[in-house]
């Protein structure tokens, strides 16, 4: 059986498709914030169910105490699908995740984040309809695009991936830092080893028709710190001059993470950093990557192109780390002017690593690097959040050779090969604990406002994504 059936069936049903997809949009599963606990676990029953009527045998794993201390886990959707009497060819452990980010600032949406709004571009907007909704493209409207495929196959054949092993996991915290994943993966390691790849749609494309596979994203390490200084807050007058400030001597600190070169100057930062390839350099120069475009787009002038000095942007996202500040607060931000020096201030510094760095080892060095630089008479409190270890696929291999074959079968044309400066946690965690690679075929664009206001996924894409998951299926079995 061929992906022609297949297409045609999807075709056929796009309407059917985007209904689906927007019920699940409905569904508010913000991992993050606890109040949305049992909105996550509709998502997941949705998901589990729609696995269900499509002849998997799927189930919620519960995901047991997590270590932040915050509360039980969002359950996991585990399924895998009986292959045909016969079959002897791979098996695809395909992972995808049913939790979104928080909605905020809430102000700045067009439509309410969780009715999805199905409209053309505004004026001034590039591209062509789509569907508005928190989780659009990440990762609901990615997962959907598989879910579809199955649903196509299974309509044209009777066997959702055409009589392929494939074993699904769509996790319910992707988006807080997967932090009850690796004791699933652990209790479930015969069964997730069986696999011979993984496949996650969670990524972009180079560009509006210029599909792409990701062949490597970075690792995180995401880490809190706070800086105390008097037991109460003061009166700027009486105290300010005689005592420190610890907004001033945090940000002092913090203003020293960079050299005038802009590479993070903690001791040992570097250390594991594999250099960038010539022949990776080369081949991503070869992109033509517009990066004053890409700058304009976000209401920035070229000389906005700033980052490690001696590496090109695409360079600098794809393989560099980089150490970012996500937030910074501390003393009255309320209305009008109030005269204080604060008892403490505080910041979320996180940390974007390239292969073989380690997300622990990276916290530890900022850590000391913090109390090193501790300021007089202050004391610090240090949060490590999470972290996740930066991946890189092996192109050469038969997974990325379905790939790359069903988008071109897909599309039309053949993939980019590229990298992404994101992050994905389980990735790591499934080379490291079970030596799997992972293939990431994503769909979304650089405009798709992910974690932002008004993210959307366009339907051009969203059908891209459904053509190319059934025609994977079809390849990964002709391999
Ligand atoms: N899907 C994204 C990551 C991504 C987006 C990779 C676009 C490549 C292209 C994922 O959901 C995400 O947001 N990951 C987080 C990490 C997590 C530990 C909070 C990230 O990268 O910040
Ligand atoms: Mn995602
Ligand atoms: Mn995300």
């Amino acid at each position: 059986m061929s992906f022609s059936a297949a297409a045609d069936t999807l075709a056929a049903n796009l309407e059917a498709s985007i209904d689906r997809w927007v019920d699940w949009l409905k569904i508010p599963s913000i991992s993050t914030d606890p109040a949305y606990a049992g909105h996550c676990r509709r998502a997941a029953e949705w998901c589990r169910d729609q696995l269900t009527e499509l002849g998997f045998t799927a189930s919620l794993v519960e995901t047991g105490t997590v270590t932040d201390g915050k509360g039980s886990g969002h359950p996991i959707v585990l399924a895998s699908i009986e292959p045909a009497g016969s079959y002897k060819g791979p098996h695809v452990l395909f992972y995808g995740h049913y939790d979104v980010q928080p909605v905020d600032p809430v102000s700045l949406w067009h439509s309410d984040p969780f009715q999805p709004v199905r409209r053309g571009p505004l004026p001034g907007e590039p591209g062509g309809e789509r569907i508005v909704a928190r989780g659009a493209v990440d990762d609901k409207g990615q997962v959907m695009t598989f879910l579809e495929a199955c649903r196509a196959w299974k309509q044209a054949t009777g066997h959702a991936t055409g009589g392929a092993a494939y074993t699904i996991v769509i996790e319910g915290e992707e988006e807080s830092g997967s932090v009850n994943l690796q004791p699933f993966v652990l209790a479930h390691k015969k069964l997730l080893s069986a696999a011979d790849v993984c496949l996650i749609s969670d990524t972009g494309m180079l560009g509006r028709n210029k599909p792409a596979i990701t062949y490597g994203v970075r690792g995180l390490a995401y880490t809190q710190v706070t800086l105390h200084a008097s037991n109460q807050d003061l009166h700027s007058g009486l105290w300010g001059g005689r005592c420190p400030n610890p907004i001033t001597e945090l940000t002092r600190v913090l203003s020293q993470l960079h050299d005038k070169n802009r590479r993070v100057t903690i001791p040992g930062f570097y250390d594991k950093v594999v250099p960038i390839s010539k022949k990776e350099r080369a081949n991503w120069a070869a992109l033509k990557f517009n990066q004053k475009a890409a700058l304009k787009a976000i209401g920035l002038p070229p000389a906005a192109d700033i980052g490690e000095k001696g590496f090109t942007a695409i360079e600098r996202e794809w393989g560099r780390p980089t150490a970012e500040i996500n937030g910074i607060w501390g003393g009255y931000t309320g209305e009008g002017a109030k005269t204080v020096i604060p008892a403490h201030a505080s910041a979320k510094v996180s940390f974007r690593l390239v292969a073989n760095q380690n997300p622990a080892d990276i916290t530890k060095r900022f850590f000391k690097w913090c109390k090193d630089h501790t300021p007089s008479g202050c004391r610090w409190d240090l949060t490590d959040h999470h972290g996740g270890f930066g991946v890189t696929t092996p192109i050469d291999s038969p997974a990325m050779r379905a790939a790359s074959a069903a988008l071109k079968s897909a599309s039309g044309k053949a993939p980019a090969l590229i990298k992404s400066g994101g992050s994905i946690p389980v990735a790591g965690m499934l080379k490291d604990k079970l030596g799997l690679d992972t293939v990431f075929m994503g769909f979304g664009l650089d405009d798709d406002r992910v974690h932002s206001p008004n993210e959307k996924f366009e339907l051009d894409c969203f059908r891209l994504g459904c053509r190319a998951h059934a025609a994977f299926i079809h390849h990964i079995t002709s391999a």
